[in-house]
């Protein structure tokens, strides 16, 4: 019996961009390990850090160029998809987009209870709907009739919690799941995911660009810059301690630099910000050099591996062990 649910292992994704077809690492020599035990594992950075595609490596939509990913021990590309579908489940940002305007959302429930939870008797498929509807907070008699303009931005996002724990996963991929709702229903929202991790013992990858609902609900955090994770740990430990430059900044935290450094980082980000996103995907060392008030020269040459700091994982040349 594994003791890891999920292990992505030096994983590596190459996308092309522009009419020459340069390549870049999306996701680039990316490890995470979410252990066997109910957890709720935040993904978080900035946009187009990759954490999309990395959602979708695990899901199988993509494949990896390098690396695999394990579950239960089990290589995915081993695993049966219907059965893979029925352990892990998605949950995307738009709730709207995640249900076809011309069909009732309860169509959804029932394909999803059919086809992927493999339920083969009708009333035991309108059972599961109902129970799981209850447990949402949604109820059978209101939503079976519906069509999704009928349902608001929160409801329908509980439906779409609803289909995910419909198969019974044991891990649901929620990517961005609460950034299109308004402020007030973010919180019932995340407060559900809790309820779902502790009352039904699945675990959540959870990718946000709010560190805040990340600080509130995660076990632990991958801050990820460019494709590849920087910082890896305890998410309380991550967030109010940051070890990676990036992570310092993302959280505006950033220790005070020399002001000539400071100023020095400053002008050096504005000048290149036209090109430097291209040069971060492509470079071979640290995505962050160029932005990194701490650079030396071998940040530039050779990407740190993951280095462990107490019980946090940083890729960070400033942490290497003399
Ligand atoms: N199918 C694709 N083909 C080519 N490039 C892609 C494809 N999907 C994503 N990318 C590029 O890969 C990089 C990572 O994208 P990704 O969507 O994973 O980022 P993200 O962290 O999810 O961003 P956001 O926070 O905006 O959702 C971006 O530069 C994006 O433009
Ligand atoms: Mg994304």
């Amino acid at each position: 019996m594994s003791t890891h649910l999920l292990k992505v292992e030096n994983v590596t994704k190459v996308f092309r961009y522009g009419i020459l077809g340069f390549k870049f690492r999306a996701v680039d020599d990316v490890s995470i390990v979410i252990e066997d035990k109910p957890m709720i594992f935040t993904i978080a950075g900035e946009s187009g850090s990759g954490k999309t595609t990395l959602a979708k490596l695990i899901l199988k939509i993509y494949r990896p160029e390098q690396g695999r990913i394990l579950f239960m021990g089990r290589d995915i590309y081993r695993i049966d998809d219907n059965e893979y579908h029925r352990c892990i489940q998605p949950i995307m940002q738009d709730p709207y987009a995640s249900f076809n305007p011309m069909q009732k959302p309860i169509r959804y429930l029932r394909e999803t209870a059919r086809n992927i939870a493999g339920i083969r008797d009708e009333k035991e498929v309108e059972e599961r709907i109902a129970k799981t509807l209850s447990y949402v907070g949604l109820n059978y008699v209101d939503v079976v009739n519906k069509y999704p303009h009928e349902f608001s931005g929160g409801e329908l996002q509980r439906l779409a919690i609803a289909r995910a724990l419909i198969p019974r996963p044991r891990l649901i991929i929620a990517d961005e799941p609460v950034s299109m709702l308004d402020a007030s229903l973010r919180i019932n929202i995340i407060n559900l995911f809790k309820k779902i991790k502790e009352d039904l013992g699945i675990s959540f990858i959870y990718i946000t660009h709010d560190l805040a609902t990340a600080y509130y609900m995660s076990n632990k955090i991958a801050i990820m810059f460019r494709g590849t994770v920087v910082e890896l740990g305890d998410a309380r430990k991550v967030l109010s301690n940051p070890l990676h430059p990036y992570t310092q900044t993302l959280i505006e935290s950033l220790p005070e630099p020399s002001p000539k450094k400071r100023r020095y980082w400053m002008e050096k980000k504005i000048k290149f910000s036209t090109y430097i996103e291209e040069e971060e995907f492509v470079i071979k060392g640290c995505k962050y050099v160029f932005r990194c008030p701490y650079t030396i020269d071998k940040c530039k040459h050779v990407l740190p591996p993951y280095i462990k700091v107490d019980d946090t994982e940083v890729r960070c040349w400033l942490y290497e062990k003399k």
